[in-house]
C-alpha cells in the first residue's frame, strides 16, 4: 500500500505546525519584527500547502475517484475560512495589535486541527490508493521546498 501522499502532506502540516506555534511564542512578547518574521513564515508555508492541495492533489483525485468530490469541496471550503485568518494576521501584525494577533491564531490552530485530522484520516489515504502510478510524484512536489 502506497503512503507517499500521506507520509508527506503529514510532514508538511507538522511542519506548519511548528511555524504556528512559533508565531504564537513570538506573539506572546513584544518583538514586532520578530513576530512579524513568524507570522510571515507561517502564511508562506500555510499558502503553500493550500496551493499545492488545491491545484495538484485535490485535481488529480477528483478526476479518477468521484466520490471523493464532496470532501474536496468541504475542504476548500476550509482552505478559504483558513486563507481569510492568514490575511487577517497580515493586517493584526501591520497595526501591532497583539490581542487581535493572539485571537487570530488561536481560531487559526484550531480550524487546523480539525482540518488536517479529516485529511491525514479521509483524504491522503484516498489519494494515496486512487493514485498509485502518481502518488511518489506528488509527494515529491512538496518536498521540493
Ligand atoms: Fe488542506
Ligand atoms: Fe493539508
Amino acid at each position: 500500500m502506497m503512503t507517499a501522499i500521506t507520509d508527506t502532506f503529514t510532514e508538511d502540516h507538522h511542519r506548519c505546525d511548528r511555524l504556528l506555534a512559533a508565531a504564537e511564542a513570538s506573539a506572546g512578547g513584544s518583538d514586532w519584527s520578530a513576530i512579524g518574521a513568524a507570522a510571515g513564515a507561517l502564511v508562506t508555508a500555510m499558502d503553500r500547502h493550500f496551493a499545492l492541495e488545491e491545484d495538484v492533489v485535490f485535481p488529480a483525485l477528483a478526476q479518477v475517484f468521484f466520490v471523493a468530490e464532496n470532501p474536496i469541496e468541504i475542504m476548500c471550503n476550509e482552505h478559504a475560512q483558513m486563507r481569510q485568518l492568514l490575511s487577517e494576521i497580515g493586517e493584526a501584525v501591520d497595526i501591532r495589535d497583539k490581542n487581535a494577533l493572539l485571537g487570530i491564531l488561536e481560531t487559526l490552530h484550531f480550524l487546523v486541527q480539525q482540518h488536517n485530522y479529516k485529511e491525514e484520516g479521509i483524504i491522503y489515504p484516498m489519494a494515496d490508493g486512487a493514485l498509485p502510478e502518481r502518488a511518489a510524484d506528488v509527494a515529491a512536489m512538496i518536498a521540493d521546498v
